[in-house]
Order: C-alpha cells, then sequence, then structure tokens
C-alpha cells in the first residue's frame, strides 16, 4: 500500500478509523424523502448537458468538491497530492483539513503546499476550526492558512459534537461568534462556515448570514460521523470508561443533510450553499441541487476509496459521480445547473415534511423562490 499510516498519531488515527470502521451514521441525509419528477421526453442531447457552475470567483466543471479532510502530518501529504490531481484534472473544488498543525509548526506546511502544487487552477478552501479562534488564533493565523496553499476561501468548521467526544477536546465555546466576525471582516478571501457532520441549523445560518457570511457547508448528519469516530479512537486506545459515556449519541444527533440544505437556504438566500453529509452518488448531489443546494461535498467516499483502491479507483470515483449529475440533469429535461435548481420538488417522507413545517416551511413559497437565489430577504422561518 502507497501510505503508510502507521505513526501513532491523532491525524491518522482519525484516517485509518474513518476508512477501515463503520463511521457513518445510522441516521440518513433524508434526502430519500425527496421527490422530483422524471421527464420522459428530455429534449435535450447529453453530450451537451452543461455541469460547470461557479465556486469562489472561478469556473468549475462540475457542482462538486471535496471537502477539508487532512495535512498536517508528512504521511498525510501524499492523500492531498492525489486528491489536489483528481481535483485538478476533473475541474473540481477541494479542501484541506484543519491548518492548525501547519500554523504551528512550519516544517509541516508542506503536507498543505501540495494542494495547491497539485491543483494550480481550482478553487482550494484552506481550514481551521472555530476553536482555534477562541483559543487565541487570530487574523494573522488565518492569512498564514490562507497564504499557505493561496486559496480562494478559508472555512471555519464547528465541530462541538466532536470536541466533546473527543479525549483531548476544546470544549469552552463562548465568544466563538464576535472571533468568527473578527475574521468574516478582515479576511482577504471568503469565509465558509462548515459543519463537519452534524449539520448547520438555521438560525446559526440566519445569525452568519446577517453577519455577512455567504458561504456555508452544512455537513449534515447522515454520512460520517465523529461521535462514533472518537468512541472508537477511546476503544482502541483502551479507555473503554470514556468510550461507554459516549456511546449512543453517534448515530442519531445532528441536523440532516437535506434538511439543512433547505433551511439553509432560507435563511441565506443569495448565498452559496455546499450540500454535504452523507453524500454518496450523482444522484444525492442532483436532489441536493433540486432542493437549494449549489454544489455537492464528499469527504469520506473519496478517502476510502482513494486509501482502497489507489489513484485509478478514486478516478473512477469521481468520474461516475459526475456522470450520475448529467444524467440527473438530463432526466429532469434539464440542459444545466441554473435550469435543475429552478425544478421543483415534493417532499415525500414525513420525517423531513414535520421538521421543516416546524421551522415554518411552506413548500409552494420555497418553490418559487428558491431558484431565484438572488433573492435578498430570507424566507422568514423565524
Ligand atoms: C478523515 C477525515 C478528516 C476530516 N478532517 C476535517 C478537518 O480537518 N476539517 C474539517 O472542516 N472537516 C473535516 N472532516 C469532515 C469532512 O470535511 C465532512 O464535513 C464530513 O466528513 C462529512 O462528509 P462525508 O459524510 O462525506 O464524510 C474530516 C472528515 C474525515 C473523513
Amino acid at each position: 500500500m502507497e501510505f503508510d499510516l502507521t505513526t501513532k498519531d491523532r491525524k491518522l488515527d482519525h484516517i485509518k478509523i474513518t476508512v477501515d470502521k463503520n463511521v457513518e451514521s445510522e441516521a440518513s441525509t433524508l434526502l430519500e424523502g425527496i421527490f422530483v419528477t422524471h421527464n420522459s421526453l428530455p429534449e435535450v442531447d447529453m453530450n451537451e448537458v452543461d455541469v460547470s457552475t461557479n465556486f469562489l470567483g472561478k469556473r468549475i466543471d462540475a457542482p462538486i468538491i471535496i471537502t477539508g479532510m487532512t495535512g498536517g502530518h508528512p504521511d498525510t501529504a501524499k492523500i492531498n497530492e492525489y486528491l489536489a490531481l483528481e481535483a485538478e484534472k476533473h475541474g473540481i473544488a477541494l479542501g484541506v483539513g484543519s491548518q492548525r498543525a501547519a500554523i504551528e509548526h512550519k516544517d509541516l506546511e508542506w503536507t498543505f503546499r501540495v494542494a495547491r502544487k497539485y491543483a494550480p487552477n481550482v478553487p482550494l478552501v484552506a481550514n481551521i476550526g472555530a476553536s482555534q479562534l477562541i483559543k487565541g488564533y487570530g487574523i494573522k493565523e488565518v492569512l498564514d492558512a490562507i497564504q499557505m496553499i493561496e486559496a480562494d476561501g478559508i472555512a471555519i468548521h464547528l465541530n462541538p459534537l466532536q470536541e466533546v467526544f473527543q479525549l483531548e477536546g476544546d470544549t469552552e465555546f463562548n465568544g466563538i461568534l464576535s472571533k468568527i466576525i473578527e475574521i468574516v471582516d478582515e479576511s482577504p478571501v471568503p469565509v465558509v462556515i462548515k459543519e463537519t457532520g452534524t449539520g448547520l441549523s438555521p438560525e446559526v445560518v440566519y445569525v452568519l448570514y446577517r453577519l455577512g457570511v455567504r458561504y456555508f457547508d452544512v455537513s449534515g448528519l447522515g454520512g460520517t460521523n465523529w461521535a462514533k469516530v472518537e468512541v472508537l479512537r477511546a476503544k482502541a486506545r483502551g479507555n473503554r470508561k470514556f468510550a461507554a459515556r459516549l456511546d449512543g449519541y453517534g448515530d442519531f444527533w445532528g441536523n440532516p443533510t437535506a434538511y439543512s440544505v433547505i433551511m439553509a437556504r432560507m435563511s441565506a438566500p443569495d448565498s452559496t450553499i455546499i450540500s454535504s453529509g452523507g453524500i454518496r452518488t450523482g444522484m444525492d448531489i442532483v436532489y441536493s441541487i433540486v432542493i437549494g443546494g449549489d454544489l455537492g461535498g464528499f469527504a469520506l467516499p473519496a478517502l476510502r476509496v482513494l486509501v482502497k483502491e489507489g489513484r485509478e479507483g478514486l478516478n473512477r470515483f469521481v468520474e461516475s459521480i459526475i456522470y450520475q449529475v448529467k444524467v440527473g440533469i438530463l432526466l429532469t429535461g434539464s440542459r444545466n445547473i441554473e435550469e435543475l435548481r429552478c425544478r421543483k420538488f415534493t417532499i415525500k417522507s414525513n420525517e423531513l415534511r414535520l421538521i421543516l413545517t416546524n421551522e415554518g416551511y411552506d413548500p409552494y413559497r420555497y418553490n418559487r423562490v428558491k431558484c431565484h437565489n438572488k433573492l435578498k430577504v430570507p424566507l422568514g422561518w423565524m
């Protein structure tokens, strides 16, 4: 195997566990609760279906981002290199993992820099944790992270669930909002507010939208779940007492991706919304766009296929996802992403309908306005 993941390190622990173990939540994204009408007379040439779109000021060839996972340990650099080569080959966006290690240890910067080296043209998203902001990071560290990979945007990741489940987690969250706003005001590139598998809620999106954020990566429930990862890690380290204290949350706590996307669009209408967390197929991306997302993002499937099947496997996977997105556009009778976004949809699952209705979701109004995301006024869920 090309990847040496034997060193004892938290980052490598996370990669080993997520690749080898069942770390995905039992709960679903609820995307299966969406119904979109099939069109038997598409009148569209499959070869002319256009899946390109804009992201962070650049044109990308498909509405896809491989979201941030790694870097910060020498053994992870190859992963970033191969993900970058793949992103560049297909003209899709890429995020790197938390850059904290390299901000604090300059000798690790190269493990992130490879991303820009091998993906010179695509949008790259830098990454820092909101917890680091609370612990004293400011614009200086943010600029370090951005410059390190000549990033087009910087993700500030929110991961309270992981922090409370992590043996060495940081759990003092007060003061977080004002620190984020400081960065939003001063950052030279857009800030992407990103969850990590438990889903952004409408309140969080709305507050940050009002304060100037225009990029959201919902990273909802239904995919990789950090409660599960950290419980497995605690068990592997022999800390059964800690693991037992936490068991149980992993499968169900969080905002499912479909709910998060719709509520994010309602709360931040003219923003760019990444639908992620449990996105596993091109059809998931098609549904994500129909319900109001701009891009689909995934992390774990790319990592797994890369570690297990190498670059060829990753290439096959990304190609098939892009093809599936094209198929979905065609089968709705659309020619491009903009037309797909304007297809109407119905919520067919009671669970999704119930949690949306509870937030004031009105299908008629939503279907009418979600495709014109130039709308400047949030759709009143509050
Ligand atoms: C091994 C691994 C490491 C990750 N590290 C980070 C990170 O450093 N920063 C971050 O914002 N998200 C991180 N994530 C979260 C992903 O970007 C993504 O939001 C989450 O895994 C849900 O997507 P998925 O279900 O497709 O995996 C990581 C995910 C994985 C699998």
